[in-house]
């Protein structure tokens, strides 16, 4: 991923503290920095964020009645972690990155921070006030998993930003049934061009015309806040 000119708004501002340690002074590093990456399992994954989401504002931001906003439900993103973690070589276990292209109030990508079988767990999203809402649930969740963050990147952009290289793909999730059509062209393209060989790309409406960068592995019916049986396309990039 080469973001150099979106910066993450959950990276910690480089605040180094010193102590005074025998006349002189030693740097420590923040707790969020010193401890391990927690990895929990799906289900305890989801037991710790249901609460917080049950507890987070709803998103306002397309007017005080935002009909078309929908999220990912707690079992699909079991069925999304495990799905990768079987596909996976050895070798490349809790290597790449997750992302979540029009990532919400965040779900997806917190929820991989935790249980998913990545390096890192991306969310991108256009609208600042959903952002903002992802990041109150990540300082939510890292009052109880200090390291929580440690994982997880929050990006205020859109997706299509040629900054975004999705070249460490191990996986992404589109949730594209409100994208219009130029949009939904456009990132299909961009994926096709820049994810790399064997990465998994997970959405609920396939293209029209499929590009021949990938193959559809299948097709599911999983949960959505929207309906319990939303199509979920698994296409693999050849
Ligand atoms: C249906 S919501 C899904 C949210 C989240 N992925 C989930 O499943 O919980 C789709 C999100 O994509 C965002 N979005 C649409 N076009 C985008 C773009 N070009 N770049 C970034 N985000 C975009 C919308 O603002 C919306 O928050």
């Amino acid at each position: 991923m080469d973001t150099g000119n979106v910066t993450p708004v959950t990276q910690i501002a480089k605040t180094r503290r010193h102590l005074r340690f025998r006349g002189g002074t030693r740097r420590i590093t923040p707790a969020s920095k010193t401890l391990a990456p927690v990895k929990l399992n799906t289900d305890a994954a989801a037991a710790v964020l249901a609460p917080i989401y049950s507890d987070l504002p709803a998103t306002k931001a397309a007017g005080q009645h935002n009909l078309t906003y929908g999220e990912v439900e707690w079992p699909t993103l079991k069925f999304m972690a495990e799905y990768v973690d079987k596909a996976t070589p050895p070798a490349l276990q809790n290597k790449g990155r997750f992302y979540d292209l029009g990532s919400g109030r965040g779900r997806a990508v917190l929820y991989m921070g935790l249980a998913g079988p990545f390096e890192q767990s991306v969310g991108i999203e256009v609208l600042p006030e959903r952002l903002s809402l992802a990041q109150q649930a990540l300082a939510k969740l890292k009052q109880s998993i200090p390291s929580a963050g440690s994982k997880i990147r929050l990006y205020e952009a859109t997706f299509l930003n040629s900054s975004f290289k999705y070249r460490d793909a191990r996986a992404v999730y589109l949730s594209n049934l409100a994208f219009d059509a130029e949009v939904q062209d456009a990132v299909f393209r961009k994926l096709a061009a820049e994810m790399p060989k064997g990465s998994l790309l997970f959405c609920h409406k396939a293209p029209a015309v499929i590009p021949g960068a990938f193959e559809v592995l299948g097709v599911e019916r999983l949960p959505t806040t929207w309906t319990p049986t939303s199509d979920f396309h698994i296409l693999r990039h050849l």
